[in-house]
């Protein structure tokens, strides 16, 4: 390994100690292709912090995916911003203290994200941030208030793309710092692509391929009561004309009680699926519609054309690439762009621009971080 000589307290040619710390569905999947890898070439502890922590979305990840267990589970569960933020500080602060890693590797946007990040950074250890630079320019979302701090407190980013690093450059943080690895979400879905024939998901709903759409939303704006009436109107419109499939997010289930919202009887509503039926569900689908930003990168990869729920996304380069739409959220933007879109010229427009995906950035970024120790 090349790159400056050890911290104080490592010896010359012993193995970096990072620790790397996730806590939701989305950092296990794009964390998987890197996981083994770190255990390889460094000596990891992996730290779940437990902001998810039911089998639906977190423990079946491990298991598809063929992860080790973590080896410290903090188990904070579900709380406010602040409350959840608070407690996963207060847990990582001493196992940090105590393994004195070399560098905390942190992934994407959560609360977990920031937490890490904060706490390594308090304690002089170097943060390395996956994901770094993707910017939706909303500052309302707390996505892009934790993914913003924990670029600014991270000493190494690791961009998906040119336009992710050209953020962090703009925000003035030096170019020697950043690394465009591509997205580790692409592995994710390479690496489990020939199992998808044998996830069992259509035949478990009735589904015929091509036949049907896949809805998921679930962010704080989606699900709030401005918003999530008005999209549930929406969406049933879309699923008088055609099967609209929707894993329900819990996030999702519980702003639909607070806010006394009946599910409309046209959509076929189910529990969170598993990272394979779900890639399966979305593979086979004439179109995805979503607010999710690991799935818009999944439908690219699978060749399914996605109708973004929002009015921007971190993944311009998508939309440039003319194989998904931005169509908004409310019940006249969400109608309008179906019945523009979900059409059989409409998607048949989406689909002709095949994306040229670049795997291989778990790799790259673990060389990166390698290197950098
Ligand atoms: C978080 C991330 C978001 C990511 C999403 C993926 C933040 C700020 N947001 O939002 O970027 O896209 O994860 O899912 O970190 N719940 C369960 N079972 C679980 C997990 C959660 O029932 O296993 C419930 C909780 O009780 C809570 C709700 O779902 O009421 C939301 O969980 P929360 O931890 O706030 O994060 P997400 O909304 O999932």
């Amino acid at each position: 390994m090349s790159g400056p000589p050890p911290p104080p307290g490592r010896a010359a040619g012993a193995a970096p100690r990072v620790v790397t710390v996730l806590g939701t569905r989305p950092e296990i999947i794009k964390l998987s292709p890197v996981l083994p890898l770190l255990d390889r070439r460094a000596a990891q502890t992996v730290v779940h912090t437990g902001q998810h922590y039911s089998y639906e979305m977190d423990a079946r990840f491990f298991e598809e995916l063929g992860l080790r267990r973590p080896d410290r589970a903090l188990a904070v569960g579900s709380a406010s911003h602040g409350e959840q933020t608070a407690r996963m500080l207060a847990g990582l602060e001493p196992v940090l203290l105590e393994l004195r890693p070399d560098a905390v590797v942190v992934q994407g946007d959560t609360n977990t994200t920031l937490a890490a990040a904060l706490a390594a950074a308090k304690l002089g250890i170097a943060v390395v941030h996956l994901e770094a630079g993707a910017r939706s320019f909303d500052r309302r979302m707390p996505e892009e208030i934790n993914r913003r701090a924990v670029d600014h407190m991270a000493s190494l980013l690791l961009a998906a793309d040119d336009v992710a690093a050209g953020n962090l450059r703009h925000e003035g943080i030096g170019s020697d710092r950043i690394h465009v690895v591509g997205s580790t979400a692409i592995d994710a879905v390479v690496q489990v692509r020939d199992r998808l024939d044998g996830a069992r998901v259509l035949d478990r709903f009735g589904l015929t391929p091509g036949a049907y759409a896949v809805v998921t939303a679930h962010r704080a704006k989606s699900t709030g009561a401005d918003v999530l009436p008005g999209l549930l109107e929406a969406l049933a419109v879309i699923a008088a004309r055609q099967p609209l499939v929707w894993p329900l997010h819990p996030r999702t289930r519980a702003a639909m009680q607070a806010q006394h919202l009946a599910m409309p009887a046209e959509i076929l509503v189910t529990q969170p699926l598993g990272y394979l039926d779900m890639l399966r569900l979305v593979r086979d689908a004439r179109a995805l519609l979503t607010d999710s930003g690991g799935l818009q990168e999944e439908a690219a990869v699978l060749g399914t054309p996605a109708l973004v729920l929002r009015d921007e996304t971190e993944w311009e380069y998508l939309v440039a690439a003319g194989v998904q739409k931005l169509i908004g959220h409310t019940v006249r933007s969400v109608c309008d762009g179906a019945a523009e879109w979900l059409t059989p010229e409409g998607l048949a427009s989406l689909r002709a621009r095949p994306l040229a995906v670049r795997p291989g950035a778990a790799a790259r970024a673990v060389e990166t971080t390698l290197a950098s120790l």
